[in-house]
């Protein structure tokens, strides 16, 4: 079942992102193809070597590189995977996927996906940003769309050391309801 399916892992800058390391390995042991992509932002949090190690393939940061590997890059990486799973998706990334912006290589990604392509997006952030009517409204609008699939963010202690909603579920729950929309 999962042989042959290739998932897009989308890394944000956020604290979470460390979590994103073990989805990776768990989505690679369990026979799936990994590729990753992530903001430069997010290479502030985890080192690309570690993503590189775990999905064993190259990770894609640059919208610019000069070493293509795969003719137009943001256009080959839209069209390998079956599912794409954006973990953790910042405010700011979700803020520019709902209004169309392409200003890096994950946001232009996102952005030539065919309808063909699940998309999981799970929002981490403190509760405040997640709570604010801007975000919830741009959320409200992936939803909307019906290609988006939002793993909303669970209670919990938040790397700001306040509690509530905004925690990234456990990466076993995520890797759940990948292999669950992958069934369908
Ligand atoms: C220590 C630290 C932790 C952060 N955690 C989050 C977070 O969990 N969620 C979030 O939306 N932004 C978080 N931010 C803010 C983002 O890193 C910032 O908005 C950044 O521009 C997002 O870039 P990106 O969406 O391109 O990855 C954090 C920033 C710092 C310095």
């Amino acid at each position: 079942m999962k042989k042959g399916k290739n998932i897009l892992v989308g890394v944000c800058a956020g604290i979470a992102s460390y979590k994103t390391c073990e989805l990776v390995r768990l989505l690679v042991k369990g026979g799936y193809s990994v590729k990753v992509v992530m903001t430069e932002a997010a290479a502030k949090f985890v080192s690309p070597l570690v993503f590189q190690a775990l999905s064993n393939n190259p990770v894609y940061t640059d919208m610019f590189s000069l070493d293509r590997r795969e003719g137009v890059e943001h256009i080959s990486l839209a069209d390998w995977p079956d599912l794409c799973v954006i973990a953790p998706l910042t405010a700011n990334t979700l803020s520019k996927i709902a209004g169309g912006i392409c200003d890096n290589l994950l946001t232009t990604v996102v952005c030539a996906f065919s309808d063909k392509v699940n998309v999981l997006l799970v929002p981490a952030m403190n509760e405040k940003m997640w709570q604010n009517k801007i975000i919830q409204d741009n959320a409200d609008k992936l939803r909307r769309l019906g290609k988006y699939m939002i793993m909303p963010p669970e209670k919990g202690e938040l790397a700001c050391g306040a509690c509530g909603d905004g925690r990234m579920p456990e990466p076993e729950e995520i890797f759940e309801k990948i292999t669950e929309k992958l069934k369908n």
